[in-house]
C-alpha cells in the first residue's frame, strides 16, 4: 500500500470523559463492532475500581494489566482505529493530558444526567490548548437526565466550545424512544439491548412525513418536528473544516450500554474526524507525509514486578515509515539506536511488528533510555514540541532515610521523574528536591518504588505551593534579579528551565505586578500555555 494511503487508513483517538460517564462502556461497544473483542467485559474488568483508591499496588497491578488496553486497534469498513486509552483516575491525570498529546481527535462523553463535570472541564482544557478537534457523546439517554437545549448549553459555556447536534433525541428516560439522525436523515429506535450490535434503522427523508406520527405517536413527532427546528434555527450547519480546527464540536446522543447510537457514532466519527496530522517540532511542522520516519515517546510503562525490570516506551510515530533493526536517531542522547522487537497493539496481543505508520503506536522495549518527549527521527535530527508538563498539585520536599544509599536514592528519583510518575524540582542550595503530583497517590507509588527497585528510603515533607510557575522574559537581568530575591522559592525543572514555586495566589499575584518583565505560566509548554 502506498504511505499516503496508510495515512489516510488511520484514526488515532482517545475517549475522554469524567469517571463513571461510561468511557468504559463505549470503549467496549466500540471494540465488539471492531471484532477485537469477543465478549463484552473485557475491558471493564481491566478498569482501575474506584474502591481501590487507598491502595496503590491494586491500583499499579490493574495498571500493569491495563498495558495491554493501554492501545487498543483493530479495523472497522477498511480504516484502521487506534483507541489511546487514558487512565480514568484523577491522581493519574497527567498520564491523560500526555496522551492527549499523541492523538489526532477526541471523543468526549458526557452523561446526561450530570452534565459537564469537574474533570470534563479540565480534559477539555487541554484539547483547547492544542485545538485537537472534539466529538461529544450524550451518553445515558436512557436514564432520566437534563433537557438536551440545557445541556448544549451548559457544553458551550462551560468547555467554551460551540456545538453542532448532528442526531437530536426522542424523549429521554421512560420516554426515550431513539434519536433522529440529523447527518443521516435516519431514525433509530431505541431498543435496550446489551448484545447485539445492530439497530433498528428507518430512513426518514423528510420530517414531516406521516411516517413518523405512526413509527413513534403523534405527540413526540410534533415535539420533535418543533426541536428539530429550533435547531436549525440556533446551530450553525455542521461544517467539517471548523470541526478540523476544534472550533466546533458535533453532539451524539445514545446509551452505550444498550448499544445504542454506538454505531452512528462509529460511523460518523470515521467520516469526519482527521487522520494522522503532523507535529510541530524544533525544525518547523513535521508532516506525516514526510518520507523520513519520525515519533515521539508520550508515555513509558515500568513493570513493577522486580524479575522483570523492563519498561516499554509508547512511541506515537508522526511521519515516514518505522522499520523494525534499522538505526534512528534518539536525539536527546545524540546516539543511533535501533529495535528488534517493536510491538504494535493489534486486537489486544501484543505483537512484533516489521513496519509502522504515522498514527500508529508501538512499544519499544527499553532500558531506561527514554524520556517523556524524547523524539527518534531518521535524517535530520529534530525534537518535538509540545509535551507539557502542568503544574502540580500536591508539592514535598523528598528526604533521604538512608545517607548510604544517597547515590541510588539519586538514580532512582531521577528515572521515575523521567517515566512522568511526578515531576522533580531542584531548589539550591542543597541540591533539595522537591516533588510535585496531581494526586496524594504518587508518593505512595515513589516511595515503594525507591525502596523496591533503588534499594533507597525515603520520606516526604509537605510543602504547601499553590502552583509551580513556569518563567519565560526578554528581560534576564530581571529574571536574576527575581530568583535573587524570591531564590527560597524558585527550583529548576528536569530541563533547567526556572520555575517560581507560589505559596498562594496572592503571592504570585505579587510577584506579577513587581515584576511585569516576567511572564509566568502554568505549564512548562510556553507556545500554546496558558498565561497565568
Ligand atoms: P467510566 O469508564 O467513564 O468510569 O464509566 P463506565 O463505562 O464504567 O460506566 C459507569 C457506569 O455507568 C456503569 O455502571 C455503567 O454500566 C453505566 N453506564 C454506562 N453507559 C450507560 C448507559 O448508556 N445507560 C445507563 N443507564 N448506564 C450506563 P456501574 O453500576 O458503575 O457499573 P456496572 O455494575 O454496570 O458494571
Amino acid at each position: 500500500m502506498k504511505h499516503n494511503a496508510e495515512i489516510e487508513k488511520r484514526k488515532t483517538f482517545a475517549i475522554i470523559s469524567h469517571p463513571d460517564a461510561g468511557k468504559t462502556t463505549l470503549t467496549e461497544k466500540l471494540l465488539l463492532f471492531g471484532g477485537a473483542i469477543q465478549t463484552a467485559g473485557a475491558v471493564k474488568n481491566n478498569k482501575i475500581k474506584k474502591t481501590a483508591t487507598s491502595d496503590f499496588m491494586e491500583i499499579e497491578k490493574q495498571r500493569g494489566i491495563s498495558v495491554a488496553t493501554s492501545v487498543m486497534a483493530f479495523e472497522y469498513l477498511g480504516k484502521q482505529i487506534n483507541i489511546l486509552d487514558t487512565p480514568g483516575h484523577k491522581d493519574f491525570a497527567e498520564d491523560t493530558y500526555r496522551t492527549l498529546t499523541a492523538v489526532d481527535s477526541v471523543i468526549l462523553i458526557i452523561d446526561s444526567a450530570s452534565g459537564v463535570e469537574a474533570q470534563t472541564k479540565r480534559l477539555m482544557e487541554v484539547c483547547r490548548m492544542r485545538n485537537t478537534p472534539v466529538i461529544i457523546f450524550i451518553n445515558k439517554m436512557d436514564r432520566e437526565g437534563r433537557d438536551s437545549f440545557d445541556l448544549l448549553d451548559e457544553l458551550e459555556e462551560i468547555l467554551k466550545i460551540k456545538v453542532c447536534p448532528l442526531s437530536w433525541p426522542i424523549g429521554i428516560g421512560a420516554t426515550f424512544q431513539g434519536v433522529y439522525n440529523i447527518f443521516n436523515k435516519e431514525l433509530n429506535l431505541f431498543a435496550a439491548n446489551k448484545t447485539k450490535i445492530s439497530e433498528d434503522v428507518i430512513s426518514i427523508e423528510d420530517v414531516n412525513d406521516p411516517a413518523l406520527d405512526e413509527i413513534i405517536g403523534e405527540g413526540p413527532s410534533a415535539e420533535l418536528r418543533e426541536e428539530l427546528e429550533l435547531v436549525e434555527g440556533v446551530y450553525d450547519a455542521f461544517d467539517r473544516e471548523t470541526y478540523l480546527s476544534g472550533k466546533v464540536a458535533p453532539v451524539f446522543f445514545g446509551s452505550a450500554i444498550n448499544n445504542f447510537g454506538v454505531k452512528e457514532l462509529l460511523e460518523a466519527f470515521l467520516e469526519i474526524s482527521p487522520s494522522p496530522i503532523g507535529r510541530e517540532t524544533s525544525e518547523g511542522f513535521i508532516a506525516p507525509e514526510n518520507k523520513d520516519f519520525s515519533g515521539f515517546v508520550f508515555k513509558i510503562h515500568a513493570n513493577l514486578d522486580p524479575k522483570h525490570r523492563d519498561r516499554i516506551a509508547f512511541l506515537r510515530i508522526v511521519s515516514g515509515k518505522f522499520e523494525r533493526n534499522k538505526f534512528y536517531n534518539h536525539v536527546r542522547l545524540e546516539k543511533k539506536m535501533k529495535f528488534s522487537n517493536p510491538t504494535s497493539f493489534m486486537a489486544q496481543d501484543k505483537s512484533i511488528i516489521d513496519e509502522a505508520f504515522p498514527g500508529d503506536v508501538i512499544g519499544l522495549y527499553d532500558t531506561g533510555s527514554f524520556k517523556i518527549g524524547d523524539s527518534l527521527t531518521e535524517g535530520a535530527p529534530f525534537s518535538f514540541k509540545g509535551i507539557p508538563s502542568f503544574s502540580p498539585e500536591i508539592f514535598m520536599e523528598l528526604e533521604n532515610k538512608d545517607p548510604m544509599k544517597s547515590k541510588q536514592l539519586e538514580k532512582g528519583i531521577q528515572q521515575l521523574t523521567d517515566e512522568g510518575v511526578a515531576q522533580l524540582f531542584i531548589q539550591q542550595p542543597g541540591n533539595r528536591k522537591i516533588v510535585g503530583t496531581v494526586g496524594q497517590l504518587q508518593f505512595e507509588v515513589i516511595s515503594y518504588r525507591l525502596e523496591n527497585e533503588y534499594g533507597a528510603k525515603c520520606a516526604f515533607v509537605p510543602r504547601r505551593y499553590y502552583k509551580a510557575c513556569w518563567m519565560t522574559t526578554d528581560n534576564q537581568e530581571k529574571l536574576a534579579a527575581f530568583i535573587r530575591a524570591k531564590s527560597i522559592y524558585v527550583a529548576t525543572d528536569k530541563d533547567d528551565n526556572y520555575v517560581f514555586l507560589a505559596e498562594t495566589p496572592f503571592l504570585l499575584q505579587m510577584a506579577q505586578a513587581d515584576y511585569p518583565e516576567i511572564d509566568f505560566h502554568f505549564t512548562s509548554d510556553f507556545k500554546v500555555g496558558q498565561e497565568v
